[in-house]
């Protein structure tokens, strides 16, 4: 059996809790180190979780040559503009990363992480884990298995349920106090389980806006978007996110269906439930008994750690850098169409897989 790949996380906010209690409950990790620029934040969680702390990564780094990952949770601006520092040096320290979504609120940033991760030849995932469940298991499975057929169409409806009574205008320092704010921290999500499931998308056509309540309030945020594709394989999808503007009717918080010549398949918010449809045919229906969306993390964190306990190619990292990046290209394609007044703009290309000679051996 292999040794626990040592951990050390950096970023002691919610998520780098969460991250914690999964390696602490994963036998694939042993938590060595946690990390937070604010002292009490690093102490408190190096008690709670048994490891050492932390203030900067160049000590953790330095006192610590035998991490295996590093585990980048940290926020910033548009939730990711404090994650390239820390990636950078994790990985120049020759260091696997995860690193939280979206790689970067900048996507010259994310392009730099990704080459540099190659650059140094160690692995660079991202935590994209709305599709790490067992409803898109099985849907994947359905695909395998040619009962989907050719992709027809993808719709995507995901955000925050809420309206203008609930609303409360965030502080004027705060990180979602910018237009995009909505855009580059949660779009990666839905676009990371469109891409999976109908790989990539060549052309993006996009409308956003915020509602009154959020204008009146001097809220920045553009809160509402809708995106049109076009997928490298022909099918067509359809993205409809907000962020508590309004109660969603069809398929709550959280629905996707991809619709094929052989069988459609729809998601219920995400953890919960599977349908498949199939002409002449009674639908067939998992319901997963599951409702909690943080089990998500677990599972998406057993898989990196399983693929670097592996060493699988570079190339088949799940939910790697690259896939992350490839949704912050649709990202800023989305920003450039809105900009222009909804004109159909074409996704900067992703930097080619040149493959890994161990899929040779
Ligand atoms: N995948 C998901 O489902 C999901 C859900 C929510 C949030 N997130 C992501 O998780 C990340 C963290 O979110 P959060 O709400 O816990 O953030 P947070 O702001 O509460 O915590 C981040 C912490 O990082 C620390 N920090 C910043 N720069 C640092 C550095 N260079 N070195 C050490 N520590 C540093 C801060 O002091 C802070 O304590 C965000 O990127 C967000 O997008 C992911």
């Amino acid at each position: 059996m292999n040794a626990p790949l040592k951990v050390g996380v950096v970023g002691m906010g919610g998520i780098g809790y969460t991250h914690c209690n999964c390696y602490k409950n994963d036998s694939l990790a042993e938590l060595v180190a946690v990390c937070d620029i604010i002292k009490e934040k690093a102490d408190k969680a190096a008690e709670d979780f048994g490891c050492k702390a932390y203030y900067s990564v160049k000590d953790m780094l330095k006192a610590h040559p035998e991490l295996d990952i590093v585990d980048v949770t940290t926020s910033g601006y548009e939730n990711g503009s404090l994650h390239y520092e820390p990636t950078m040096q994790a990985l120049d320290a020759g260091k696997h990363v995860l690193c939280e979504k979206p790689l970067s609120n900048e996507v010259t940033e994310a392009r730099e992480m990704v080459a540099f991760a190659k650059e140094k030849d160690v692995y660079l995932g991202c935590n994209l884990n709305h599709y790490f469940t067992q409803p898109a298991e099985r849907a994947r499975k359905y695909m395998d298995d040619g009962e989907v057929g050719q992709q027809i169409y993808c719709i995507n409806k995901v955000g925050f349920d809420g309206s203008e009574f609930g609303y409360g205008a965030p502080h004027k320092n705060s990180r979602w106090m910018r237009p995009y704010s909505h855009t580059k921290a949660f779009l990666i999500h839905p676009l990371s389980v469109m891409r999976y499931f109908c790989g990539n998308v060549t052309h993006v056509q996009a409308f956003m806006d915020r509602p009154a309540c959020r204008a009146a309030a001097g809220d920045l945020m553009l809160s509402i978007q809708s995106l049109h594709m076009r997928f490298e394989n022909g099918c067509i999808g359809y993205l409809l996110s907000q962020r508590g503007d309004a109660m969603f009717g069809l398929g709550g918080w959280w629905s996707f269906e991809l619709a094929g010549t052989r069988g459609t398949f729809v998601i219920e918010n995400c953890v919960e439930k599977l349908t498949y449809y199939k002409q002449g045919q009674a639908p067939e229906v998992m319901d997963t008994g599951l409702t909690d969306f943080g089990s998500t993390f677990p599972n998406r964190i057993h898989a990196f750690l399983e693929d670097v306990t592996n060493k699988v190619p570079k190339d088949y990292l799940r939910s790697s850098g690259r896939d992350a990046l490839a949704c912050l290209e649709y990202i800023f394609a989305a920003i450039d169409s809105y900009e222009s007044g909804g004109e159909i703009v074409r996704p900067n290309p992703l930097p080619p897989l040149h493959g890994d000679v161990s899929i040779l051996r």
